[in-house]
């Protein structure tokens, strides 16, 4: 990506969007998308979701308040990735880690995720969203398992963008339930340990044909990775904002997709500039 048009920095200091004000789908925002040249948009981006629970505390309220308010940013979100022509993007919603939180937290975020879900289903097949889960089914509750079940269900025609609802998900986690499938195919006589190769690896994880992640972008301020999507982050361009979870929006986003259209991604190659006579 060799766009030197855009180097806007991400802003991190607008006021937080109203969770209660009506949701604007794709193509409603008060004003359009950026225009983008072919290639400049990344293909998937991977969101963390970061900062729900400071953002609620700072303002006095419980941290599950913080939860509640970032599903409008969520929504929000989605609907510029649309706008912006993103294909994959991928949020985390809870990590193999987050099960140490307080047992009302995770009872809130597992009984909220659930409602989503359901409240908001509708909504993204209309916007040609597929929805589709990563992650670990043990320990994750059942109800959250079915919800995503019938969220996938209910999409899978969709071609629009995939939401990938990271959930009880880590990256850690993955790479190992990867090299266990992989470990029983050896065993059972199926494949050579010199067939085991970064591509035939890859097709073991949890969603296969997603694609590596071009950029990721974590929220409040954090500057940490935090055990996400390790095995398709290897050559994602990191993007970390101040701005927490509920008081991001599309225009966020799109500044982020701006800021990513400026950076060069070299993959470990290099061009001469001064070249040798
Ligand atoms: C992210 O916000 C949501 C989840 C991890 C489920 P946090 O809950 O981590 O909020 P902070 O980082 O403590 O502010
Ligand atoms: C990462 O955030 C997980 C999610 C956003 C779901 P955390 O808040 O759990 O990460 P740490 O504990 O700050 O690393
Ligand atoms: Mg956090």
């Amino acid at each position: 990506m060799t766009s030197p048009s855009v180097s806007r920095p991400c802003p991190m200091d607008r006021a937080p969007a109203d969770p209660s004000a009506p949701l604007l789908g794709p193509g409603q925002w008060h004003r359009a998308a950026p225009h983008f040249a072919k290639g400049e948009v990344p293909g998937h981006v991977a969101l963390v979701m970061d900062g729900n629970g400071r953002w609620a505390n700072e303002r006095g309220l419980a941290r599950t308040e913080g939860h509640r308010a970032g599903e409008y940013a969520l929504m929000d979100t989605i609907a510029g990735a649309i706008d912006a022509g993103v294909r994959h993007l991928s949020v985390y919603t809870f990590s193999t880690e987050n099960w140490k939180r307080s047992p009302s937290e995770v009872r809130f975020i597992m009984s909220y995720a659930t409602d989503v879900l359901a409240r908001r289903t509708d909504q993204l097949r209309e916007w040609g969203v597929h929805v589709r889960w990563s992650g670990r089914e043990p320990r994750l509750w059942k109800s959250v398992v079915n919800a995503l079940r019938r969220a996938d269900e209910a999409t899978r025609h969709n071609t629009t963008l995939d939401l990938v609802m990271c959930v009880n998900y880590g990256g850690r986690a993955e790479i190992a339930d990867a090299a266990r499938d992989l470990a029983r195919q050896v065993a059972a006589g199926r494949l050579k340990p010199d067939g085991i190769t970064e591509r035939s690896f890859a097709r073991h994880l949890y969603l296969p044909d997603v694609p590596d992640v071009d950029l990721m972008i974590r929220t409040s301020g954090e500057q940490r990775i935090s055990n996400y999507l390790l095995w398709q982050l290897a050559y994602a361009e990191m993007m970390f904002v101040d701005t927490p979870w509920p008081a991001f929006d599309r225009e966020h986003l799109w500044d982020c997709l701006l800021a990513y259209a400026g950076r060069e991604r070299r993959f470990g190659g290099a061009v001469d500039a001064v070249v040798e006579r």
